[in-house]
């Protein structure tokens, strides 16, 4: 008669448990994943399974998720702490010219509810003889790195301390730059220029894990931070009323800024959702945060 109940509670419990674990994600009846990497609510990939536009994904024949607004942004990861990762451009240029190389980073990312990251990246100037820039406008610079040159020393092999690498913070609020690399002597002196020069933003995490691997990519780790526009959040706001609070919290942050071309910042409000204390899920759906009890079993 125990035996028997310990079976029904094995054997009919693990697969409730496991469709509570995947409900926890994402709307009824929406994908939860686009190739390998989870797409959790508030983002999704078909109508009706994202909060807003921001949020939606395009899940590309490739089977690569790219944010659809911002088209040129691959979703790496996804965590419902409210960061990100994704795939973001290098500059990098062969020339032995003392020219200035720029790459247009676009500015979608302005009226988002995304920002780079100031705690998790860094810009980093890799090459010898090389000035890297973030540009804000054709006369504004928010961030610079100057790497000197050794040519005995590999890129990365003693670390980022100005010798063909180096690596500065950037502001907070950071949502459009364009990067630019040029010289910084100015005579024309072809062999100081020795090799390629590369400039990037990266997710530092990545890098000190990675130094060496720059080189053959066009693209490297990026984090975001991201949050719910209030003004989205309150088109699903109807859950403080259906109980909504009793397992998550959900904060207004109204110092997420905005700032762009002319620094002229605004300030607009997210919202960030968590579990409360004894629960995990997923914050952002109603119910999503479940006991953890029965998400351990
Ligand atoms: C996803 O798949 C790609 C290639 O198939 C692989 O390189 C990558 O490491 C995978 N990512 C994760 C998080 O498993
Ligand atoms: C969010 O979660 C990821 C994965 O667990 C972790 O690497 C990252 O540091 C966390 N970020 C914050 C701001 O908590
Ligand atoms: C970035 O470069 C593009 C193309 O050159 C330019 O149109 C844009 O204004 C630049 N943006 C910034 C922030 O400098
Ligand atoms: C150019 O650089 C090389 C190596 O750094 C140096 O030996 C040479 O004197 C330089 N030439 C001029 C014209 O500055
Ligand atoms: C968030 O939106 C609600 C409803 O539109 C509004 O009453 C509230 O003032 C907003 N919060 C902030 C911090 O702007
Ligand atoms: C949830 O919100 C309602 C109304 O706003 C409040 O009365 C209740 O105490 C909240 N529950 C928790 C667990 O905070
Ligand atoms: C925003 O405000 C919160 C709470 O005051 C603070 O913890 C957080 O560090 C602030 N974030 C930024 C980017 O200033
Ligand atoms: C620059 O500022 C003007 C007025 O202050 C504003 O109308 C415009 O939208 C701003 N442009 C950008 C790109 O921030």
């Amino acid at each position: 008669m125990i035996l028997q109940l310990l079976f029904q509670i094995i054997f009919l419990s693990w697969p409730m448990i496991s469709r509570t674990q995947t409900q926890a994600l994402v709307k009824p009846g929406c994908p939860s994943k686009c190739g390998n990497v989870t797409i959790p609510f508030p983002f999704g990939i078909r109508e009706g399974c994202y909060i807003d536009d921001w949020f939606a994904i395009d899940c590309d024949s490739s089977n690569k998720p790219f944010i659809k607004r911002i088209q040129y942004l691959e979703v790496l990861e996804i965590f419902l702490n409210g960061t990100m990762r994704v795939n973001h451009p290098v500059l990098s240029t062969c020339s032995d010219e003392n020219d200035y190389f720029t790459l247009p980073h676009g500015n979608l990312l302005a009226e988002s509810p995304f920002v780079f990251s100031q705690k998790s990246n860094r810009f980093t100037a890799l090459g010898c003889n090389n000035i890297a820039y973030m540009r804000v406008s054709e006369f504004s610079i928010v961030g610079g790195c100057l790497s000197t040159c050794d040519k005995k020393t590999k890129t990365g092999e003693t670390g980022c301390y100005g010798i063909n690498c180096c690596q500065t913070k950037i502001p907070s609020s950071l949502k459009v730059f364009n990067t630019t690399i040029s010289t910084f002597n100015d005579e024309r002196n072809r062999t100081s220029i020795a090799g390629c020069r590369y400039a990037f933003l990266v997710d530092q995490n990545w890098f000190e894990k990675n130094p060496q691997n720059v080189e053959k990519r066009t693209h490297v780790p990026v984090v975001l931070d991201w949050g719910i526009l209030n003004s989205s959040f309150n088109l699903f706001a109807t859950h403080k009323q259906k109980g909504y609070n009793s397992t998550s919290r959900c904060q207004i942050y109204a110092n997420f800024t905005s700032s762009i071309a002319n620094s002229s910042s605004t300030q607009f409000p997210v919202v960030h959702c968590n579990c409360r204390k004894g629960y995990e899920g997923n914050p952002y759906l109603l119910k999503g945060c479940q006991g953890k009890l029965l998400t351990s079993i």
